[in-house]
This record gives C-alpha cells, structure tokens and sequence, in this order.
C-alpha cells in the first residue's frame, strides 16, 4: 500500500496531535448541548439515541417498520450429502400493507456442539451460489467455521430488497412503504439491517444457538449493513466489517477512495435522499463514521480491511477503530489496543475492538474469517 502525502500526515498525526482538530471529525461523545458525556449512563441516555437518530435522518433512512406481528420462522433439517454437521434450513416469513416476505436462511451447527453455540451470520451479498455447502468457499467458509466450533447462517440480500435502482417498487419496500416516501425514508442498506434483524428474531429463538453470542458479517456493501444493523441492534455481540469502505467503517471526511457523489451516482438506491445533500460536502455532515463503530459499544466491533483496496480506503477504516476509541473507553473498555496502523499482514485483536489489514485486493476470504474467529474466540472463550 502507498499511502498518499494526506494520510501520511494524518497516520503521522495519530502520535500525537490528534487527527480530529485536522479532519475536524464530529465529537462522539458530545451531546446536544455540543458537551462531551462524562459517564457511559450519560452517553446512553443523551448521546446514542441522538446519534442513531442522525445517521437515519441523513445517511441510511428511517424503518417504517421493527419488528412484523406476524412474523414466523420454520425449518426443516436437511440432508446434505458428505456433511455430518446439522444443516437447517428456514424461512423467516412476515407481512405488511403491501403484501407478504420471505427470507430463506441456511444454517449449519457443528456436529459436535454439546451446548448452545456461537453464531457467525453471513449478510450474502453476492450469488446464492456461495451457501452450496457441498462447493467449498472462501466468502463463507461454513464447514471452517463449525470446524472451529461455531454455528453459522447465511441469508441473501435479494430476499429483503433486490439490488437496484428501480424506485424502491420491489422487496421489503412495496410491503411496508405506504405513505410517499420522504427524504429519510429507508434505502436499500437499512433494508438489508432491517432483514438482518428480522433473521436473528428468527434465530435467537434456536435452542442449539447462544443468543448471547451473535456476530453478524458482512463483505463491502454486506459490511455496511453489518454496521448500521448492529448500531441499531444490541443483541448483535460482535459486528463484523469485512472491507465496507464508504458509509460503512471509512471516514467520510477524508474524501478518500469513494466519496459520496460516486456512491449516491451508482447507487442512488443504497442510502436517503437526504444523503445526496452532501456530495462533495462531506465536512457538513452531522456525524462520521467513526460514530458508527462507536454506536456498537460497549459491544465488540470489528474492522478488516484489505491493502491494495483503496477504492474502499483502508486507512479511513482504520482511522474510524481509533476515534471510535473514546465511546468505548467511555464504558470501561479498550477500543483499540494500538493508534498505529499494522502493515498488511498485520493484526489488533486485544481490544473490544479488533482490526487486521489483510495483504491483497478487496474480497471477503477464508483468512478473514480465521482472524474473526481468532478474535471471537478470544473475547468470547
Ligand atoms: C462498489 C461500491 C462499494 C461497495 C462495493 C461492493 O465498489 O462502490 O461501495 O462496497 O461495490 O459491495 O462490493
């Protein structure tokens, strides 16, 4: 990775006069009188709610919907041929004004579980081809990961809300989106956390799960959606942002790799209207991202990403963990455990907040994952 003159100065700047002053990053501990809470009681009654409320109003949109009074999980074990660990697969059904949804959610448990186990659940934003267990892969290594001892689910995003940009017509959004939608109404990642949500409704309900012990993952727009579902959702334990660049864990300010004029021309289906306001203005944002990772204290939160991935800004990533660092010192824990960088092929795994900058191009891979485990076995175990 060659980082350019800017992040030069501002990693140089993370010694000793803090990045903050030179991005001018909004505080993540001030609350609406612009005073930085003293106590983590404080920053849960004054700051959370006020930030979440920020981060829906100007960037992912507002849910018209928590959770559906009819909402229905079945499952059926299935036989999967050379597989000797249990595979479930279920549907997380529900309705609304505009008609009815269905997720369909894989889960494989390890053969060897003798009490509830931890989950590892995969946001699948790419071909449902990836959740064949029979055809081993790197973006969802299932097979690995109940090796190691946790169970692990898959759903895809498609289910919730298709990927495109047709006027939000289709998915979770012709179901439940009566009124006109407004310049905060839910895009298409709030939709995607949304659905998340709605899966562990499902899933915290399993008697071989531990509800206690949940990390949600995702890859690039999946990382996104890790994020803003598990600022939102506390009973998401551990959030994991696999390379989710901008609006996931980069600084926005550093106008780094993608900016929010790229992401809002390519994706205008992705965030709220009231996003577009800040193209090419992102100092005038009311939050960043670093706020982000900070919604998920004291909970454990991590970031990785990877070092030729500019396009997603691995040092922005990294940047966020840090500034983060206060909302989780707040409440007694160690972000972070270090302000320096690692180089590719490195790792900070003792703090509730974990990164690794894995050598190579922007993927989600069976390296990753061991170091999620690695870093959930240690914090979990
Ligand atoms: C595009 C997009 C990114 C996104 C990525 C992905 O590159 O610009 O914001 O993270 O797709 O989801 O793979």
């Amino acid at each position: 990775m060659n980082p350019s003159p800017l992040s030069l100065l501002q990693l140089g700047l993370l010694s000793g006069i803090t990045i903050a002053e030179d991005l001018k990053l909004p505080d993540p501990l001030a609350d609406a009188s612009g005073k930085p809470a003293e106590s983590a009681e404080a920053w849960e009654r004054e700051v959370r709610p006020l930030a979440l409320e920020k981060f829906r109003e100007h960037v992912y949109g507002r849910n018209p919907v928590g959770k559906p009074g009819d909402l229905k999980w079945t499952r059926q074990v299935l036989e999967v041929a050379g597989v000797k660990d249990q595979v479930i697969e279920g549907h997380v059904t529900f309705s609304g004004p505009g008609g009815a949804g269905k997720i369909r959610v894989l889960m494989v448990i390890p053969a060897a579980a003798k009490g509830p186990v931890p989950l590892f659940l995969l946001i699948n934003n790419r071909g449902p081809e990836l959740a064949d267990l029979t055809k081993p892969n790197g973006f969802w290594p299932a097979l690995e990961i109940t090796r190691r001892g946790f169970a692990t689910a898959i759903f895809q995003v498609a289910d919730i809300d298709p990927d495109k940009s047709e006027g939000f017509k289709d998915g979770v959004h012709a179901i439940f989106d009566t009124a006109p939608r407004g310049p905060d109404a839910w895009g298409t990642i709030a939709a995607w956390a949304w659905g998340a949500s709605r899966v562990i409704d499902a899933l915290e309900k399993e008697p071989t799960l531990d509800a206690r012990r949940i990390a949600v993952v995702g890859h690039s727009r999946g990382g996104k959606t890790a994020l803003w579902c598990g600022a939102q959702d506390p009973r998401v334990a551990l959030v994991v942002s696999n390379n989710s660049g901008c609006t996931g864990a980069a600084l926005s300010r550093r106008k780094q790799g993608e900016q929010l004029a790229d992401i809002n021309r390519n994706f205008p289906h992705w965030f709220c209207e009231n996003y577009k306001r800040y193209n090419g203005k992102e100092e005038t944002l009311p939050v960043d991202q670093h706020q982000l990772v900070g919604l998920i204290a004291p909970r454990l939160a991590y970031v990785a990403s990877a070092a030729d991935d500019a396009w997603a800004d691995p040092e922005g990533e990294f940047l966020s963990c840090v500034h983060a660092g206060p909302v989780y010192r707040l409440h007694g824990k160690t972000g972070l455990e270090a302000g320096t960088m690692p180089k590719p092929g490195g790792k900070l795994h003792a703090g509730s907040i974990g990164y690794h900058l894995r050598p190579g191009k922007h993927d989600l891979t069976l390296t990753d994952w061991q170091h999620f485990m690695d870093f959930a076995n240690r914090h979990w175990r």
